[in-house]
């Protein structure tokens, strides 16, 4: 009777995990199955980014999203991201567009901050390989859906609890049975990381480049912090705890006395600006990602980047300059005025 009862069991989580749509994997059961239990991690994590890294077409289809030129829904396999900054398209075959419809140049990126659309990868056949850092319980092997496109095999669309949290069928049947959790900054840099994961981040452009929380973090000033510290990793960015001055009380009290503190400034628009880009960059010194580098280097003649010989990308040091820090806000502004400003904030 055990065996049989173990064996219906067994058929279901095989089902339910079928019914999420992508490719069953022994153990995973969907993120689905802990809503009943963990309604509040479950909500929390709806509304943020990390299951929509990917999305089937049926799924994506009702997302008001614009499709590059020429392109009908039907076209479409999966749409990438699409909820903070970028979509990018996979075609029936699994391999990102790259071009409009007829194989004419186009650009096939949609930037969603101004409606724009950027070239990607002009001119390369780009299979979707990106599934280590976007999927739940990714596998190099096979491809997903038969697609040949697809590099890889997942057990869920976009990161599920699972991918976090471990495959939870045991949990589910018994709640004794313990899920890994994992706090370390280092679970999350396993995604939030560019090149060396310990390395400095990667600039290009003038701008960080963007998926390098992690090697900011460490090259800057809070490497000893978890990103648990600060953020509830079921939820947005924008919900990250306002815990700043718990810590740093002196300069929490200097600065509830500055100017900007009563014109609505906090402290990460000067802490944390958007030296990063991911989409576009939204002014002459605004990317579209807040950095992570925290501590501010009022030398105005301090430099953010530095090149390296035979490489594309420069690399960034521990640190925020002025440009990024006041002129990206005060833009008629120059160096000097703000290295003279800037002493003055925290006193
Ligand atoms: C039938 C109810 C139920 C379902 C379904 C369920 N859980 Fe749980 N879960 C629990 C209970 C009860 C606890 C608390 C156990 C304890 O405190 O030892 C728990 C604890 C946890 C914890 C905290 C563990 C710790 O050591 O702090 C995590 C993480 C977790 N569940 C993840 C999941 C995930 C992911 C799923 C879906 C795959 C899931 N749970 C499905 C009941 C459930
Ligand atoms: C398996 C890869 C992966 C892991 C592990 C991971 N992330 Fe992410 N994270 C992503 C991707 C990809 C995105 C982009 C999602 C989007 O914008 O659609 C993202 C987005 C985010 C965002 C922005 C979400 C929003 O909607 O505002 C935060 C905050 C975040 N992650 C924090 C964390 C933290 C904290 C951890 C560790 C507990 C973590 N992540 C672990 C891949 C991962
Ligand atoms: C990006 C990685 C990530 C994802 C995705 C994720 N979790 Fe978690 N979860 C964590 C981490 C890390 C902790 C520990 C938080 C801490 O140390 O403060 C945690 C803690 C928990 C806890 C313990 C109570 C709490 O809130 O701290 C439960 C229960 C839980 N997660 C359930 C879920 C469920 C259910 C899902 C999917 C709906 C999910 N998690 C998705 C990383 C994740
Ligand atoms: C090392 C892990 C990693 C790899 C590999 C990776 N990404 Fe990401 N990606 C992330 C993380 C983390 C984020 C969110 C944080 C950020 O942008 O700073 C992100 C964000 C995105 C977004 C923006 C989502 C949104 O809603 O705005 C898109 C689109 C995207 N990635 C596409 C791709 C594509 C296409 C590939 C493969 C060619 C790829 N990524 C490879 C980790 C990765
Ligand atoms: C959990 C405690 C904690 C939190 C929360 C925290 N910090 Fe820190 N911070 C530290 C520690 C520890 C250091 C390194 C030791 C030091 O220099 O004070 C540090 C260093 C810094 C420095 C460099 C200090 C220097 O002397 O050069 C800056 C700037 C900074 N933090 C800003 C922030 C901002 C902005 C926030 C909020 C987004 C924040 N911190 C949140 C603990 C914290
Ligand atoms: C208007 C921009 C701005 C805002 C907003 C701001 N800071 Fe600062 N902060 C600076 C500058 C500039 C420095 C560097 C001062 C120096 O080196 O003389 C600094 C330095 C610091 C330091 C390093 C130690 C020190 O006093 O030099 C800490 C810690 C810090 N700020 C924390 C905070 C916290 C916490 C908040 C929010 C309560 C905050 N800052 C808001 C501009 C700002
Ligand atoms: C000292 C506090 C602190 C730590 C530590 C921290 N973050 Fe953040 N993070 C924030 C704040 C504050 C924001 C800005 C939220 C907003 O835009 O209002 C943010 C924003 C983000 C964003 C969205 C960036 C954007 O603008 O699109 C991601 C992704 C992210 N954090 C991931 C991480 C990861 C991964 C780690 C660990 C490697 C981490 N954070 C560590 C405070 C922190
Ligand atoms: C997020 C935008 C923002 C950032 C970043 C910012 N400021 Fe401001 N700043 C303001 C606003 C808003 C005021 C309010 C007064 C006004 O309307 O000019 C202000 C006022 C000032 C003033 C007084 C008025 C004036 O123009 O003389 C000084 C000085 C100043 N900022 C210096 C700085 C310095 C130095 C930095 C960098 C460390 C900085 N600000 C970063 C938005 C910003």
């Amino acid at each position: 009777m055990k065996k049989l009862i173990t064996a219906i069991c067994g058929v279901m989580i095989f089902l339910i995990a079928n019914s999420s749509g992508a490719t069953p994997m022994p153990g995973y059961v969907g993120s689905k199955k802990c809503f009943n239990c963990h309604e509040q991690q479950f909500n929390d994590w709806q509304a943020s980014g990390h299951p929509y890294k990917i999305r089937k077409m049926e799924k994506a289809r009702y997302s008001k999203l614009p499709l590059p030129r020429g392109w009908r829904w039907e076209d479409i396999s999966y749409v990438i991201g699409g909820v903070n900054k970028k979509a990018r398209y996979i075609d029936k075959y699994g391999y990102i567009i790259i071009t409009a419809k007829d194989g004419s140049e186009a650009k096939t990126q949609y930037n969603i901050n101004d409606g724009s659309w950027s070239f990607y990868h002009k001119g390369e056949k780009h299979p979707y390989k990106c599934g280590p850092c976007h999927m739940t319980a990714y596998s190099k092997k096979g491809h997903e859906a038969g697609l040949p496109g697809m590099i890889g095999t997942w057990a869920e669309d976009g990161i599920g609890c699972e991918e976090c949290h471990g495959p939870g069928a045991r949990h589910v049947a018994d709640n004794k049975v313990k899920m890994k959790v994992d706090s370390s900054a280092k679970g999350c840099g396993k995604c939030h990381h560019r090149s060396k994961i310990d390395g400095p981040p990667p600039a290009r452009g003038g701008f960080i480049r963007h998926h390098e929380q992690y090697n900011e973090l460490v090259t800057g000033v809070h490497k000893d912090l978890s990103c648990t510290e600060c953020h509830d990793p079921h939820k947005r960015a924008i919900l990250a705890k306002d815990n700043c001055a718990s810590c740093h009380e002196d300069q929490g009290a200097s600065f509830a006395r500055n100017i900007h503190a009563k014109s609505g400034i906090t402290c990460k628009d000067c802490h944390m600006p958007m030296a990063s880009k991911s989409a576009i960059k939204t002014g002459k010194f605004r990317g579209d990602v807040r950095t992570h580098l925290f501590k501010i280097n009022t030398n105005p003649k301090a430099k953010m980047f530095v090149a390296v010989k035979g490489k594309k990308d420069d690399k960034t040091n521990g640190f925020v300059t002025l440009d990024f820090a006041c002129l990206s806000c005060h833009g008629s502004r120059d160096m000097k005025w703000a290295a003279r400003m800037a002493k003055k904030i925290h006193q």
